[in-house]
């Protein structure tokens, strides 16, 4: 890897708008909504049975766009129960937008939200000194296990939170994406570093079957237009880029010969389609519910 490429989650800030533009360009969240309304009622059918209160942990819940969608499906499935939303974020930024979205949200009555500006790691490390072995009913992990630095530890971690009904739900780039294409291909040629490492669903279900972990898998479609990254120069186009090789100021940064071979690879059937005159980056999802 040659030394002046970084890491993109070196610069926080320049992180959330790369974020940003990937969520505005692909269907990310649309598909996890589809997902939130048809598949999450029967995976809750489980978690409340005949409980005064439903606690509920999200684990790099953002700026909580999906953790309100999946609060709006706990009230839906156990109408009226109080429910205890806490939030493992080490952004303060997406911790603002969060707070700020719960403001601008009617229908919240009965969920009482909390906030822990920290790590999955730092939370643990919490819990452990204050001898405080809390049990959650529903904890997800939502496109966040790349920012982890030991996966399988953090996934034994937060399972074993789980009370006996309860269940804990991952959603991961999918084995089938053009991401596990991209970065088997070129991961070790990019600045991967413990601020960012790649796992799709097939290390995943590798981990939970070595754990002896039972668990369902959902795959989400989802695609994400990648068309402006082949404007030399357009703004959109370089912070999609930076995302999809989470290496900050890829464009200036990267060796011209590694540049050509990453814009060329993600013009192919591995990664994308060519549809209406758009490249559209296959970014599949699958969401894996895991038994306690
Ligand atoms: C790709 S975003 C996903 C946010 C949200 N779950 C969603 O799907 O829209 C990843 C989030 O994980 C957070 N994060 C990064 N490192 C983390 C860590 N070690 N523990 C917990 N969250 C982390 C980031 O701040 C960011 O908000």
């Amino acid at each position: 890897m040659a030394s002046s490429m970084r890491s993109l989650m070196s610069d926080p800030s320049r992180y959330l708008r790369s974020f940003r533009v990937f969520l505005a360009k692909s269907t990310e969240h649309q598909c996890m909504q589809e997902f939130v309304e048809r598949q999450l009622p029967g995976v809750l059918a489980s978690i409340g049975h005949g409980k005064p209160a439903i606690n509920v942990l999200s684990v790099g819940g953002g700026a909580g766009e999906i953790d309100l969608q999946i609060l709006s499906a706990v009230q839906a499935r156990y109408p009226g129960v109080t429910i205890n939303n806490e939030v493992v974020e080490p952004s303060a930024e997406q911790i603002l937008k969060y707070k700020e979205r719960v403001a601008a949200t009617s229908n919240l009555e009965n969920v009482k939200f909390t906030w822990h500006k920290e790590t999955a790691y730092e939370y643990e490390s919490r819990m452990n000194a204050e001898k405080n072995s809390k049990k959650w009913d529903f904890i997800h992990m939502i496109q966040m296990l790349y920012y982890v630095k030991d996966v399988p530890a953090t996934i034994q971690y937060f399972h074993s939170l789980l009370e006996a009904q309860a269940k804990l739900l991952i959603i991961v780039v999918s084995e089938n994406s053009g991401w596990e294409t991209l970065w088997k291909k070129y991961g070790s040629s990019l600045p991967l570093d413990d601020l960012c490492t790649y796992v799709s669903s097939a290390d995943i279900k590798r981990m939970l079957d070595s754990a002896g972990l039972k668990y369902q898998l959902h795959e989400l479609p989802s695609d994400m237009d990648i068309t402006c990254c082949f404007t030399e120069g357009d703004k959109d186009g370089e912070l999609l880029l930076d995302f999809l090789t989470e290496t900050l100021d890829f464009s200036k940064t990267a060796p011209p010969e590694l540049k050509h071979q990453i814009m060329e690879e993600l013009k192919k059937p591995g990664c994308s389609e060519k549809r209406n005159g758009k490249v559209l980056f296959n970014n599949n999802l699958s969401a894996i519910v895991i038994e306690p």
